[in-house]
């Protein structure tokens, strides 16, 4: 199985319906271009940048910011890789310590070891992976333009992470900011258009030689909506239970697990998850503005803005052309709908794994 398999495809082969990104991508690396990769969750981000750089026939760098929210901390693991794992033509991925979101960010990047580092291999791509968790943007940056200034011809960054969560002095550099004038390509990738997604229902199914009609085929867009991830996941459920009803149901019911995991893990952050799902309540009756959203929940501007923010880090919400914002999740949002507009028994949220979170 290879398209519908669940990690993120690095074999630009199995990289399905991308190719003009692919393209886009490869381009701007080729020019030794750094690229900011924007999107929702689960759209595709890790596997554009890592296929992007497989297509060049480079190693694989992925600092995780998930797992370690320590920019330089995580570099200096990178930079401490045994020298024959770097020999070997394979991808690397470094070994992190647990999630740590709350870690203090008190180490500094070795230059002796990244100039050792760089005389060794010459040139290496770092995937930067959602940036939008990396602990304190000041020195991130900082650190960032240390190295586009000294080691511009030896690293490359590809850094991913969700419109709105994404820090801003990354993503638009103002003239204080150490970045500022730094050849920076952004490149926002989208959900699929539904043919794109058809396509890749019936090519996934059809590796499989799983059967696949037509009516159930835009059941299950028009449920999952465009987004790779979600499409995938059913993919792989379907091929697993060989009934497509069930599959779609098991992906709605595991979606709704990994969901709530998420937002479970933010508790870390020290905000009440109960707050961050008033916030999602009321934007699943319709999309807001902020000032809207406050006089709604009640929440202060500055408790808001910080909710709203944690939202956008997550990739749960986006803010359209009004600057209205919305849950671009269709199954976050079936299932805030579900909860609170039903107003769903206790059993039903312990079948979604909800009561996990609240
Ligand atoms: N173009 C694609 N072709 C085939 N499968 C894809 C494609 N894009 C994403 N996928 C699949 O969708 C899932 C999510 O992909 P990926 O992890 O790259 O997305 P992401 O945007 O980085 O998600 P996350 O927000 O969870 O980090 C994976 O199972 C991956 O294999
Ligand atoms: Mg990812």
């Amino acid at each position: 199985m290879v398209l519908f398999d669940t990690n993120p495809k690095s074999d630009p082969r199995f990289l399905y319906g991308r190719e003009k990104e692919l393209d886009e991508l490869v381009e701007s690396l080729k020019k030794k271009n750094w690229v900011i990769l924007l999107g929702p969750r689960r759209v595709g981000k890790t596997s554009l940048a890592e296929c992007a750089i497989k297509k060049m026939g480079e190693k694989i760098f992925l600092l995780d910011a998930r797992e370690n929210s320590d920019f330089a901390g995580a570099l200096n693991k990178l930079l401490k890789i045994p020298e024959s794992s770097l020999k070997v033509k394979t991808d690397i991925k470094v070994p992190y310590t647990p999630i740590s979101i709350g870690a203090e960010y008190n180490k500094t990047l070795s230059k002796k070891d990244l100039e050792y580092l760089l005389k060794r291999i010459g040139h290496i791509y770092i995937i930067v992976d959602e940036a939008q968790w990396l602990k304190n943007p000041r020195k991130v940056v900082m650190l960032l333009a240390h190295l586009y200034d000294y080691y511009y011809d030896h690293v490359t960054f590809i850094i991913t992470g969700s419109m709105i969560g994404v820090m801003k002095s990354i993503l638009e550099p103002g003239p204080s900011s150490p970045l500022y004038g730094r050849a920076i390509t952004e490149m926002e990738i989208r959900r699929w258009q539904s043919s794109i997604s058809l396509g890749f229902l019936k090519a996934g199914t059809a590796e499989l030689h799983l059967e696949l009609n037509d009516k159930m085929a835009i059941n299950i867009e028009e449920n999952l909506d465009g987004l790779p991830g979600w499409l995938t996941l059913f993919g792989y459920n379907y091929s697993q239970t060989k009934n497509p009803n069930l599959a779609l149901t098991k992906t709605i019911k595991e979606a709704n697990k990994i969901v709530s995991q998420e937002v479970k893990s933010i508790a870390e952050l020290g905000i009440g998850t109960q707050r961050l799902i008033a916030v999602l309540s009321v934007l699943a009756k319709e999309p807001l503005r902020f000032v809207d959203i406050g006089k709604t929940t009640n929440f202060n501007n500055t408790s808001l803005s910080k909710y709203l923010s944690t939202l956008g880090r997550l990739g749960y919400i986006e803010k359209d052309t009004k600057s209205r914002y919305y849950i671009s999740d269709p199954l976050l949002l079936r299932f805030v709908k579900d909860r609170t507009i039903n107003n769903v028994s206790r059993k039903s949220h312990a079948v979604y794994g909800w009561d996990d979170v609240t």
